[in-house]
C-alpha cells in the first residue's frame, strides 16, 4: 500500500432513511473527504443495499485495498444477520460479510450500527479514557445500543428491543422515528426516554449514558429533561460515529 494511503478506512452507515459514507483518517477520526448520502430505497433488500454500498465506496476514488467498514442496523453474529427490525426481512440469515465482500471486491467488515458508534466514541469521543460501564444509545428509526465496560465493547446488546415493565418495546415507543411520527413534544418524548433509561439503570447500573443518532444534534432540547442517576452526555461524534467506528474496525481487521 502506498504510504499516503496509510491509516485510512472507508466507513458506510446503513440507516432506515439514508446510507452515508466517507473516507476516514484513523489517526484523527475525521472525514478526509465529503460525506456522500443516498436515501435508503423503499425496497431495502440485500441486492439493492449492496449496490448502494458499492456505489458509495467507489465514489471516493480510493484504491481497492482500502478496507470498507459497514455499520448496519441489525445484530451481526459471525458475519450473519440473525434478525432485522427496520429493513427488508429478506436480510434475515444473510451472510452479510460474504455478500458485501463479493459485491464490493474490497476487504469488508460489518458491525452493528450502535456498536460502531460506541467503538468510535471509545476511541475518539465521549467515552475516551472512561472506565466503568457505559451505555451508548443511538436514537433513529430504532434505538440502538452499545455496552462498554472499561473501554471494551460487548457487541449486539440490542437494548432497543427490551420489553419495558409497561408492556411496550422500548424502540417502538420512544425511538426518534416514533417522536416524529406521533408528533410528540420534547417533554413528552423525554418522559418516555427517562422511563427507558431508568430501566436500563436498574438492569446494568451504568456510570454514563452517551446519546447519539441524528437527533443528538438537538440534545439540548431533551437530554436536560431526563433525570437519571448516571450522567447523560451527547455523542461527541454526533451522527458520524457509525461511519468512523466502522472505518476504524475495518482498518484494524485489515491489519491483522
Ligand atoms: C436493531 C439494532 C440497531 C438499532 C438502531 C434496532 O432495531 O435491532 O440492531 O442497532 O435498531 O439502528
Amino acid at each position: 500500500m502506498k504510504k499516503k494511503y496509510q491509516k485510512i478506512g472507508i466507513g458506510i452507515d446503513v440507516g432506515g432513511s439514508g446510507i452515508k459514507g466517507a473516507p476516514v483518517s484513523l489517526k484523527t477520526g475525521k472525514f478526509i473527504d465529503e460525506r456522500l448520502r443516498i436515501p435508503t430505497p423503499e425496497n431495502s433488500t440485500p441486492a439493492e443495499i449492496a449496490q448502494i454500498i458499492k456505489e458509495i465506496s467507489e465514489s471516493f476514488d480510493l484504491p481497492s485495498e482500502i478496507p470498507v467498514g459497514v455499520s448496519f442496523p441489525a445484530p451481526i453474529v459471525n458475519g450473519v444477520v440473525p434478525m432485522i427490525a427496520n429493513l427488508s426481512q429478506e436480510w434475515k440469515d444473510v451472510r452479510i460479510n460474504e455478500l458485501l465482500t463479493k459485491v464490493l471486491k474490497r476487504p469488508v467488515t460489518v458491525i452493528n450500527d450502535a456498536d460502531a458508534a460506541g467503538y468510535a466514541e471509545v476511541h475518539f469521543g465521549a467515552a475516551h479514557g472512561h472506565n466503568g460501564t457505559i451505555i451508548v444509545l443511538t436514537l433513529g428509526t430504532g434505538i440502538g445500543s452499545a455496552l462498554v465496560r472499561n473501554g471494551v465493547l460487548l457487541p449486539n446488546s440490542e437494548l432497543g428491543h427490551v420489553l419495558m415493565p409497561n408492556g411496550l418495546v422500548a424502540e417502538k415507543w420512544a425511538s426518534s422515528g416514533v417522536f416524529e411520527r406521533e408528533e410528540l413534544s420534547y417533554e413528552e418524548w423525554a418522559q418516555r426516554l427517562e422511563e427507558i433509561f431508568r430501566y436500563y439503570e436498574l438492569l446494568f447500573s451504568p456510570d454514563l449514558f452517551i446519546v447519539g443518532g441524528g437527533i443528538s444534534k438537538k440534545y439540548k432540547k431533551y437530554v436536560p429533561l431526563i433525570d437519571t442517576r448516571a450522567q447523560i452526555v451527547p455523542a461527541e461524534l454526533r451522527n458520524s460515529a457509525g461511519i468512523v467506528g466502522a472505518a476504524l474496525l475495518a482498518y484494524q481487521e485489515s491489519e491483522k
